[in-house]
């Protein structure tokens, strides 16, 4: 699966080729990741991989998101994330720091959510740290709201969450 474009930002599955773009991403996305060491080339080849078991797991995966002229704006997509031994679907994003305060994370995520729902997920989660407010802003912005909190990754963490209708 795909999201649908959007009127200023474009999806396509992330390769090998995105290694530079996706490591200045995980570097951007390390202060809000608590204690971990700084990410390294070594990280960004296992998100892209990471990604490659998403997509033949699951159909769905973090995907490039693009504008129509082809410039690298971030991630943002589906995953599986275990909520203290529960799966649930994860909405995610990140974008490049020049690329943030343009609404593009929202735009990207309202298409995700919207192509989450048309294949069937019924409920739509996002992990978000206490002290991650652009996150929560996003999360809120697609209708998400805190329904409990989790220990997750080590840290605790909001789960914003929404109910999905199929399309
Ligand atoms: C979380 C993250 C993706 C949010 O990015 P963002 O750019 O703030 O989010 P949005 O796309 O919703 O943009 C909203 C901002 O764009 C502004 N904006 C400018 N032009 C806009 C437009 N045409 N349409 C909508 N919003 C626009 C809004 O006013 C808002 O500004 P504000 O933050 O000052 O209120 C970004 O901070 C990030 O990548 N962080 C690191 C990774 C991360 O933490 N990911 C989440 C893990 S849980």
């Amino acid at each position: 699966m795909l999201p649908e474009p959007t009127a200023r930002l474009r999806f396509r599955h992330m390769t090998r080729s995105d290694l530079d773009d996706v490591l200045a991403l995980l570097v951007a996305f390390d202060p809000m990741r608590g204690d971990r060491p700084p990410s390294t080339r070594d990280d960004a080849v296992r998100w892209i991989e990471w990604q490659e078991r998403n997509h033949a797991e699951h159909d769905f995966g973090l995907w490039v998101v693009e504008t129509h002229d082809g410039a690298f704006v971030g991630d943002c997509g589906l995953t599986v994330q275990d909520v203290e031994g529960v799966p649930h679907v994860e909405v995610g994003y990140h974008l490049l720091p020049a690329m943030r305060s343009h609404g593009y994370a929202t735009e990207a995520a309202r298409s995700v959510r919207d192509c989450a729902a048309a294949h069937g997920v019924d409920h739509l989660v996002a992990l978000i740290r206490p002290d991650n407010a652009p996150s929560q802003a996003v999360a809120r912005r697609l209708g998400m709201e805190v329904e409990r909190t989790a220990h997750v990754h080590g840290g605790d963490a909001w789960v914003f969450g929404m109910r999905l209708q199929r399309s």
